[in-house]
């Protein structure tokens, strides 16, 4: 579909702040894909209103994601920056896929059992079949990989079996994609519970860095992390407070665990802390700069979201047509 280049298709829901997991998993690496494939990022207020919104909240997390995938060093030049209701394909498609999914697959998908024991008074149909919308996200654009976290890899997994079931009726329809599961993001885990992956819609502010917050409250966070009753900076088992920092300097310098042991061989667990702190405070600090211009220029912001559209729309009204085509649809010319 483009010029042979492959493609890599990833979405981010504009509910919560991103986090130094986020960064570091993911957005920080972003830039280095664009070299290798046509990339395409989207943000999926569609998917955010499955669980109930503020409708403020909402659209200024929709500019504050777009803006800061920017920040992070995302090219809207060489990458296709859109948000997902700004494409009516997504949901169009996500209609027909719907009928080639089976209750009994979106029954069994964790990310659902657990937001409706986590939404118990809101166990609406959108939230069921959440997984379809995002597979149409997927297929739309013939996508080749889809870098996400762990958590959603059971329903990319889901994707390319609705996928290979609409090929096997329907032949030669959509490509087949591959979840990519980066294997640094996997490795932060929150401050307060070091045994469980940092997650944005933890209820504990002190147990998550967030992308933009501010240097103090980096430092006073990384100063609070929970960890043994060794004083020795060391990368071992069972050492879960420490090894989570350690692989956080690790992240943010480059250095190895042995360089870090070595840098901090005398030192106590505070000297270590407030220079992982310092680390991942500069190296946010030209990030937030970034978000802050970008976020002072909503025109600007809008007239990216409205070439990303653009971009997008041309790819998914082909997927489009060509399904509908195959499901046998009258097409209007
Ligand atoms: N469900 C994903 C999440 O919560 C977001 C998402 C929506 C997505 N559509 C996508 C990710 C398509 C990758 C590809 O993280």
């Amino acid at each position: 579909m483009f010029q042979n280049q492959k493609v890599s298709y990833s979405g981010v829901q504009p509910s919560g702040n991103l986090t130094i997991g986020n960064y570091l998993g993911a957005l920080r690496n972003f830039s280095t894909y664009s070299d290798d494939y046509k990339c395409l990022y989207c943000v999926v207020d569609q998917h955010a209103i499955t669980v109930r919104q503020v409708p403020a909240d909402l659209r200024r997390r929709t500019y504050e994601t777009l803006a800061l995938y920017m920040a992070c060093g995302l090219d809207p030049e060489k990458t296709t920056l859109y948000v997902q209701s700004h494409v009516h394909e997504h949901t169009e498609l996500a209609w027909i896929l719907n009928c080639f999914t089976m209750f009994g697959e979106l029954s069994r998908m964790t990310q659902f059992k657990d937001k409706s024991a986590k939404h118990a008074d809101n166990i609406n149909a959108g939230l069921f079949t959440y997984p379809v919308l995002m597979a149409s996200d997927i297929l739309l654009y013939q996508t080749d990989v889809v870098p996400v976290g762990i958590d959603q890899k059971q329903h990319v997994e889901l994707c390319r079996d609705i996928a290979t079931r609409f090929n096997s009726l329907y032949p030669d329809t959509f490509t087949i994609p591959e979840p990519i599961v980066s294997k640094s993001g996997m490795k932060i885990m929150s401050l307060a519970e070091p045994t469980k992956k940092m997650s944005k819609s933890d209820e504990n502010p002190n147990a998550v860095v967030y992308i933009l917050d501010d240097k103090d409250t980096i430092i006073r966070k990384f100063k609070r992390a929970v960890t043994d009753s060794d004083t020795e900076v060391r990368f071992a088992p069972g050492k879960d407070g420490i090894n989570n920092l350690m692989s956080i300097y690790a992240c943010f310098t480059g250095k190895t665990m042995e360089e870090i042991e070595a840098e901090f061989a005398g030192k106590g667990y505070g000297d270590f802390k407030l220079a992982v702190g310092e680390v991942c405070a500069d190296a946010l600090a030209p990030v937030q700069q970034r978000f802050v211009q970008l976020m002072a220029d909503k025109g600007a912001l809008e007239a990216q979201m409205k070439k990303g559209a653009e971009e997008a729309s041309y790819i998914a009204r082909r997927t489009v047509s060509k399904v509908e085509k195959k499901l046998g649809f009258v097409q209007l010319r």
